[in-house]
């Protein structure tokens, strides 16, 4: 994206605050999410990215402070109302069926049904079908969707729901932490198919602790630390050493590995 402030910001926060009681999990935030672009939420434990998400996600009200998504200054009353406005949300859960097939969990909640009351039932074949053609559009090569998704590594379910959420319509994707318990391999396959998203148009809110993921696929990062945003950076103003300064406890540990090196 040569120049990123000519795409529209799908979603925009200005000025939000979020409180748990007495706690401030978010003070003052400004954030810009655009289409076509992977903007990483980066922070260590407690830093608010979660909070930050499930404000955008309609888990929770903000206190303070304007949300706009297209424009549209919005409180969402819940996810099913972000989903309205095209914002999906992959939980670290996942919320899948382990024991239903692949294709079965790719229409989970929204299943394609055939003929009519009191005759309904679920286009099976349809159904299996788009699933199998909307995996493949992106790239991803399943040797079996009828198998339990539970059969699927890790990075594997992640990418499928990557899939089923560009499938129905999002514009925004907001992935809480997708790489956080996958090993080298799979991560990898992760970012990939972050980047397709990206590619496809969406606007993707990638939330890490770790940088080095970040770097890899983001286009703007936005560290937090409690509850603050401490940088706010284009790729091209950023290098990694930089990222990884910028991040709570990094320059700490930069110096110990610096001492325990000497
Ligand atoms: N439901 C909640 N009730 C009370 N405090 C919370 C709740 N959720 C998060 N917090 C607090 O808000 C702060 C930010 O948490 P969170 O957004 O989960 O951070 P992160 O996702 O970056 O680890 C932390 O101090 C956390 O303890
Ligand atoms: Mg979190």
């Amino acid at each position: 994206m040569t120049d990123a402030s000519a795409v529209p910001a799908v979603v925009q926060l200005s000025n939000v605050s979020k409180y748990y009681g007495n706690i401030c999990a978010l003070s003052d935030i400004n954030l810009t999410v655009r289409r076509g672009e992977v903007t990483c939420i980066l922070g260590d434990n407690g830093a608010g990215k979660s909070t930050l998400i499930k404000i955008i996600s309609g888990m929770h009200p903000h206190d303070a402070g304007v949300v706009r998504v297209h424009g549209k200054d919005i409180h969402f009353a819940s996810p099913r109302e972000a989903l309205d406005f095209g914002i999906a949300t992959v939980y670290q859960d996942l919320a899948l069926v382990p024991l239903m097939s692949v294709w079965r969990n790719f229409f989970l909640g929204s299943e394609i049904t055939t003929g009519m009351w009191p005759f309904r039932r679920l286009d099976v074949e349809r159904m299996r079908r788009v699933a199998d053609e909307e995996l493949k559009n992106l790239g991803i090569d399943l040797p079996d969707i009828d198998a339990p998704i539970a059969q699927l590594s890790g990075g594997e379910m992640q990418v499928v729901a990557i899939a089923r959420a560009i499938h129905f319509g999002a514009q925004v994707l907001i992935l809480d932490e997708p790489t956080a318990a996958l090993g080298v391999k799979q991560s990898g396959v992760v970012l990939k198919y972050i980047a397709a998203a990206r590619d496809a148009g969406l606007g993707v809110i990638f939330i890490s602790h770790n940088p080095h993921h970040a770097y890899l696929v983001g286009d703007h990062f936005a560290v937090l630390n409690l509850g603050r945003m401490e940088l706010d950076a284009k790729r091209a103003e950023l290098s990694i050493e930089q990222l990884v300064r910028h991040m709570a406890g990094g320059a700490e540990l930069q110096a110990l590995e610096h001492e325990m090196h000497r």
